[in-house]
């Protein structure tokens, strides 16, 4: 269990130098026996730690989610939007956690971080990979009243304002894969899960990002696809997650500010100018196992997919798209 005082702990070491066990003990409050408890479930949630004859200390720098930070990182329009920032250290799931709140009547929109999830919900029912301060594990709550026509298209402005959010810290050739994958070079990136709730006239929408920050190869073992970190993608350097997450929060509220006035309309040309696979011949995979072979046509003004077959265009609201090789 990652609690305030594993997080003491990870205080202490990010200076990057070597601990004794007693002198981690003395600065967190904590017994000997408890100190070394928490290094140890630190290390089985992900976190690169190590003992040397000096002591205790951490093989790759880590920076902790700072709620004060992300906050002062916001434009002051975003942050006047905001009901609350949530910052967890563990929890099951951000967006299960927001999708709670939602459902007893708290005030919206809430932001919610983890350091680590213990049941990251991946789409169709996946689990998504989360270890403690390895990545970005972030939801946002909205509720729309009344509900949007087309709030399945909201999944793909999410993908926009995530785009949008990258490319402001400086990170190019990000591109979306249909229906929300963020993609680099074709490996995934990042992905997103919409979830919602609705109450009569109005819904409740719970958008969730996961984006690879610097995941540990250990625990991309369970990635059935190619993937990418961001570290790689920046060439080494490991972005900051604080200003990551406040980008993100910034883009998703402006966003979400547009599409309450107007859909996916205006959102709808920065979706095809990052859209990976205009153009190319794809391969559709439908949830009743058959598959559509054409050339992706970027999406419709409600966010369907459209396809160049050899009957013409067809549109499509579900599925999952590939690449056709050969
Ligand atoms: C996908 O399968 O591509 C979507 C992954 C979405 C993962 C994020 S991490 C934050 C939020 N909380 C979750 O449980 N899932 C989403």
């Amino acid at each position: 269990m990652i609690d305030h005082f594993s997080l003491a702990l990870l205080t202490l070491l990010s200076d990057g130098q070597s601990h004794a066990i007693n002198t981690l003990a003395k600065g967190v409050g904590l017994e000997v026996t408890a100190t070394l408890e928490r290094l140890q479930a630190l290390q089985a949630a992900g976190v690169k730690l190590a003992l040397n004859d000096d002591g205790w200390h951490l093989l790759q720098p880590l920076e902790c989610l700072e709620r004060e930070q992300i906050r002062a990182l916001l434009e002051p329009c975003q942050a006047s939007l905001l009901s609350e920032i949530c910052l967890l250290h563990s929890i099951d799931s951000t967006n299960a956690y927001l999708l709670q709140k939602l459902e007893t009547g708290q005030r919206q929109p809430i932001a919610c971080l983890a350091e680590c999830q213990q049941a990251g919900r991946g789409r169709r029912g996946r689990t998504w990979s989360s270890p403690f301060a390895a990545n970005l594990y972030l939801s946002l709550s909205w509720l729309f009243d009344p509900a949007p026509a087309h709030l399945s298209a909201l999944s793909l402005a999410s993908g926009v304002a995530v785009v949008r959010a990258l490319e402001r810290l400086g990170l190019t050739d990000i591109s979306l894969k249909w229906p929300n994958d963020i993609l680099w070079q074709h490996r995934k990136l990042g992905g997103i899960l919409l979830e919602s709730r609705f109450f009569g006239r109005r819904a409740g929408v719970v958008i969730g990002i996961g984006l690879n920050v610097a995941m540990p190869e250990q625990e991309a073992t369970g990635i059935d696809q190619p993937w990418v970190d961001l570290r790689e993608v920046n060439g080494g350097d490991t972005p900051s997650r604080n200003q990551l997450a406040a980008a993100v929060l910034d883009e998703l509220l402006q966003m979400l500010v547009v599409f309450e006035a107007d859909g996916f309309i205006s959102l709808r040309d920065d979706w095809q100018r990052f859209d990976g696979f205009y153009g190319q011949p794809v391969v559709l995979h439908l949830p009743s196992g058959e598959q559509r072979h054409g050339v992706a046509q970027g999406v419709d003004e409600q966010g369907a997919l459209r396809l160049a077959t050899e009957w013409g265009e067809e549109r499509f609201a579900v599925g999952e798209v590939s690449l056709r090789r050969g």
